[in-house]
Order: C-alpha cells, then structure tokens, then sequence
C-alpha cells in the first residue's frame, strides 16, 4: 500500500481500542459465569434484557443469538409465515429479507428515499396488496426510518410493524428510542455494531408481554418448563459469555454514541468544500452513525484512491437486495429499484469508529482532496 502522506492507515471500524478500555471488566464478569458454570440463560443474560429494555423504553427485551434470529423470530412471533408479504427496503443487508424468506412470507421489496437512505413511506402505500402482513422499516447507517408516515400507513391498513434497528442502538425521534416505535424492534450485537458483542448477539423489544413470552419460548425450543415443548421452538438464545460483554459496553454506550456524532460533526465541517455528497440528518432525529455514507459518482475511483492513501473504506451495500441469488425467485419488488441500483453504485462508507480522532478526519478529508480536484461538485 502507497501512503501518500506520513500518516498511518486509518481502519473503517477499529474494534481494538474499544475492547482495550472494558476487558478488565468483561473478564471479571466472564470469571463468574465460568466460575457458577451458568453458561446457558444464566443471569447475566436476564440483567442485560432488563438494561438494555430499558435504553430502548420498552417493556420488554428477550436475548437472542442474533439479529437476523431477532427478525425472524419476530415474524414468528406475529404468526407470519406461508401466504403472507411483508414489505421492507431493497437496499438492507441481506438478513432483513432473508429473515421474511425464513418465516415463509414473500418479501416485498421498496425504493428508498435518498435524502436518509431508508424506506420511503410513499412507495409502501402502493406495494400494499391484501395479502400484507407487515412492515420492517430498516433504520439504516444509524438514521431512524420517517416511523411516524409509516405507523400512520400500518394502521389505516392493519398492518403490523417491526422495525430493523439492528444499525440504530440508541437513534431517536423526538427522544424516543428506535426499537419502540412498532410492535417490535429487533438489534443486532454483531461485534461491529454500536453494542457489538465479542461474537454473535441480537435482541429483540417489544411492549406487548405475549409477544415477549412468545418469543421467550421460541428461542429455547418451546420450553417454559424443562422438557415440555409447547411449541417447535428453535435454539437461539443470547449466549451468557457476550452479555458480560453487552453489560460491560452498556456503560459506555451512550458517551460512544455522542463520539460518533462528533465524528460525524467533524466530518461534515471537513468534507464541505469537497466532492462528497454528505448524510443529511432529519429534523428532529437522533442519527447514531452506525456508518458515514457519503455518495460519488466515481466511487470507485474515489475508494481505490482512498484505500491507495491507507483509508479504508466499505460500501453497505453494492447491490440491491433483488439483485441476491435467494432473492430473484423469492422476493417481489413492485415497481422495481431505481433509487436503491443508483445509490448503490454511488455510496461508500468512510471510516467510522468513537475513538477517531479530529486529526484522522483531516486526514480522511485530505486525501478525498487528493482525488481529481478539478472535478466539478457532486450535484
Ligand atoms: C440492517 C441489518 N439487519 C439485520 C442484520 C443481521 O444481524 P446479525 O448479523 O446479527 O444476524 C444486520 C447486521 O448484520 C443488519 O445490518
């Protein structure tokens, strides 16, 4: 790798330094599991439901392996399945269709708005048919989904809602927490999240205690009681070794988030007299950046030239959902994605971690200058 100045290569996400300021706690709490050999369900799992449902001000959180076990749970939980649509965006990661596929629904997928990068609420109206069960919004990057158009659609059709905060721990509107807005909202701790574990991790929250008894059995193969299998239940619980970890990084997830956003706040400050076209933040929302997508048109370019000068980028994602082999037989996609194929062409991640400092987003700014300065503005 050529670096054209002197300054070290700057990572997308660097976990490290995170997990250098918890570890002493972390292995304390992993000390006791292993030492009471509590190692399924045991009590750490049940002390991080309790905190982590109350960051989000739901009643409810039940720990699962995954987010894409929260997603299909959650649809398990509301009975979707066989026969039925559920509606989501087409520029998700691919577990939020995936998961629909998995329950049996067909997934529906809609343009975006590019303005945030999420469903756009217009477009959910006409990708209705009678046989729509649901909507999983997607609060993608960290922006929260405009929730109050969509609840607004959900109702006026009977539609239930679950929103995909796996991207969006800690996002607001209005100072409430992304999660509670629909009738479930389901996380992932995937170690790169904003609560990331140290492997797989996910959750789901809801304020509706069947909904969370519900899935309390689902994920322990239908079991309240020991060897009683009230329903075919699958294994995906939460492990009790990562929530030591969630414990651990709950205390910190709040000043981490406010880091992000400074990063954020310095990137826009650095990034305006260049080519970029930078995130917009909705009036009134809580963007946790999760990822900081910025658009080229020459993206490409613009990534080689970065990743030449040591910055290392990723796009999230590259593709359309409708565009992934599982997808092509098994999803809808109403009146196609043109918003979703030309963002996805267009955007790249830059590096996005709490603990960047002011100096690496010069640096960061600096060499996206580098790249064809002559160029004229994005639009
Ligand atoms: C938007 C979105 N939905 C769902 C998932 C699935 O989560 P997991 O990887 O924990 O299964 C992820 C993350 O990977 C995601 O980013």
């Amino acid at each position: 790798m050529v670096h054209k100045d002197n300054s070290s290569p700057i990572p997308l996400v660097d976990l490290v330094q995170q997990s250098r300021q918890i570890k002493e706690d972390v292995l304390r709490r992993m000390a006791d599991v292993i030492d009471s050999a509590r190692y399924i369900l045991g009590q750490e799992v049940r002390e991080f439901e309790e905190q982590f449902a109350g960051y989000c001000g739901t009643d409810h959180c039940i720990g699962l392996g995954n987010g894409t076990d929260a997603l299909h749970m959650a649809l398990r939980a509301l009975g979707i399945g066989e026969g039925d649509e559920v509606i989501t965006a087409g520029n998700s990661f691919a577990a939020t269709a995936f998961a629909i596929a998995y329950s049996g629904a067909r997934p529906v997928l809609v343009d975006i708005d590019p303005a945030d990068f999420n469903i756009d609420p217009d477009l959910i109206e006409h990708a209705i048919t009678d046989r729509s069960r649901a909507i999983i919004p997607v609060h993608l990057y960290g922006q929260p989904a405009q929730m109050a158009a969509i609840r607004e659609i959900a109702d006026r059709h009977g539609l239930r809602i679950i929103e995909d905060a796996a991207q969006a721990h800690g996002a607001e509107i209005g100072g409430q927490r992304c999660g509670s807005f629909g009738d479930i909202g389901c996380f992932s701790f995937y170690p790169g999240k904003n609560l990331g574990a140290f492997g797989d991790g996910g959750a789901v929250v809801t304020n509706d205690p069947e909904v969370a008894d519900k899935i309390r059995l689902l994920r322990n193969y239908g079991q309240k009681v020991k060897n009683r299998h009230d329903l075919l239940g699958y294994n995906c619980r939460l492990d009790t070794l990562q929530a030591c970890v969630l414990l651990s990084k709950m205390q910190h997830i709040e000043c981490w988030t406010e880091k992000r956003r400074q990063v954020a706040a310095w990137y826009r400050e650095e990034l305006a007299d260049t080519q970029l076209l930078l995130p917009e933040e909705r009036d009134g929302v809580r963007h946790v950046y999760h990822l900081y997508v910025v658009r080229h048109r020459r993206r490409d370019q613009v990534l080689a030239s970065l990743a030449e000068q040591g910055i290392h980028c990723g796009i999230h994602y590259p593709h359309p959902l409708s565009l992934a082999a599982p997808m092509r037989d098994s999803a809808t996609v109403p009146y196609g994605l043109p918003l979703c194929s030309e963002v996805a062409n267009e955007i790249l991640s830059l590096p996005m971690f709490p603990e960047m400092t002011r100096q690496q987003v010069a640096t960061v700014a600096n060499a996206v200058r580098a790249f064809a300065p002559e160029e004229v503005a994005f639009r």
